[in-house]
């Protein structure tokens, strides 16, 4: 069923960089051929958004309609979708999966780089736009757009999932909650009886620590210059609790020193390079390995002494949990809905649409984990 009607409702519009998101009335344009537009029912936030908001994002582009943790039911599609029909509950995946593009046939990474270079630019894959406001055209963001009642997206961003997973909670693993649990598992594949420290207990380092849960970790060090943190963090399976600011010492110093020479594998989830550094150097020497999943600010650089490689060390990264968004996303639904994946208790708060600068507010006060905006 292709349409060929405008939609008019409300949407989040940020008009310019360092200013608050407005809620104003958008026209939504219908999908054009392998685009999907999408009802959105929920969204979380997230620091990403913040960061484009913020106007250090050098890809940013305005005004813009953000959000990228969105889940959602397929309201119309365009010619040659074949995956999704209207009704269908879906997710929307700022990494897309075409199935067949060099880096969707390596079975090593999950980064589909088909509709990268439109992406980027906050654009459809055709190099136009389906929003507009006040006679203004409105860019995308991240493929996603999911600040708005209804989206268009490109039908390889979209995860058809199952109809009985609540949209209100599985928004969120479009995002951070992936990112931590893929890490763990697909990224490092760490082993049962592994030790695992993890730098941040955000919504991404908690869910790294329950992936080590789930992988059968032995021990998992929970790292936050915020205490706070630590009561969620021991339910979501850590084990220890070190706060850097408790320490004259650099803590990978003191982290080494703990635990007999340092750990299986650290996770960076905080995006500061000096943090990264540190995760890099509490890893054992001969086979620790540490993770970035933290995104560092434009242009910087990491750095450590080779030495530290030499021996042993190795440095890896990982971008949405090396998840592939349309094959497998649904098997971690799976995983939720049996009970086996946490998201409940990430979210801290809900919030209507009007109220999405609020949400913004308490993530930057480091209330929320997660704050999750319903339509
Ligand atoms: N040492 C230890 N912990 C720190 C430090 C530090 N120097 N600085 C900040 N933290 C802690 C904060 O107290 C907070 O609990 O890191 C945590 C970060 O959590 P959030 O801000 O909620 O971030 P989250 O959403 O988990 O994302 C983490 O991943 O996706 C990226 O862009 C995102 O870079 C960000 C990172
Ligand atoms: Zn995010
Ligand atoms: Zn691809």
């Amino acid at each position: 069923m292709t349409s060929r009607e405008t939609i008019t409702c409300k949407a989040a519009v940020a008009w310019e960089a360092k200013a608050p998101v407005s809620i104003e009335t958008i026209e939504v344009a219908p999908p054009g051929p392998n685009e999907v537009r999408v009802k959105v029912v929920a969204t979380g936030v997230c620091h990403t958004d913040a960061y484009t908001l913020s106007g250090q994002d050098s890809e940013g582009v305005f005004p813009v309609v953000l959000g990228h943790e969105g889940a959602g039911v397929v309201e119309s599609i365009g010619e040659n979708v074949s995956h999704v029909a209207p009704g269908d509950h879906v997710i929307m995946a700022y990494i897309p999966e075409c199935g067949h593009c060099k880096f969707c046939k390596s079975t090593k990474t999950n980064l589909c780089s088909t509709i990268r270079a439109t992406q980027g630019k906050g654009l459809m894959p055709d190099g136009t736009v389906r929003f507009s406001c006040k006679g203004k055209k409105l860019f995308h963001y991240m493929g996603t757009s999911t600040f708005a009642e209804y989206t268009v997206v490109a039908d390889i961003s979209v995860v058809k999932i199952r109809d009985d997973a609540p949209l209100d909670k599985v928004c969120l693993l479009a995002c951070g909650i992936t990112t931590g649990i893929g890490a763990v598992r697909k990224s490092c594949k760490v082993e049962a009886g592994s030790s695992v420290a993890v730098f941040g207990l955000g919504g991404v380092g908690l869910s790294v620590i329950q992936g080590a849960k789930i992988a059968g970790a032995s021990t998992i060090y929970a790292v936050d210059v915020n205490p706070g943190k630590f009561d969620i963090a021991k339910q979501m399976g850590a084990t220890h609790f070190v706060n850097p600011k408790a320490h004259s010492e650099p803590i990978q110093k003191v982290l080494v020193g703990m635990t007999d020479g340092g750990f299986d594998y650290t996770f960076e989830c905080i995006g500061r390079t000096d943090t990264m550094r540190a995760a890099l150097e509490a890893c054992h020497k001969g086979w620790g390995e540490s993770c970035i999943i933290g995104v560092a600010g434009a242009g910087q650089e990491i750095s450590t002494r080779p030495f530290q490689l030499v021996t042993g060390r190795v440095w890896r990264g990982s971008a949405f949990g090396g998840y592939k968004s349309r094959s497998e996303l649904p098997t971690l639904i799976d995983e939720y809905l049996k009970g086996e994946v946490k998201i409940d208790e990430l979210i801290t708060k809900t919030y209507p649409l009007d109220k999405t600068n609020d949400a913004f507010d308490d993530m930057h006060s480091g209330k929320n984990i997660r704050g999750v905006v319903l339509y």
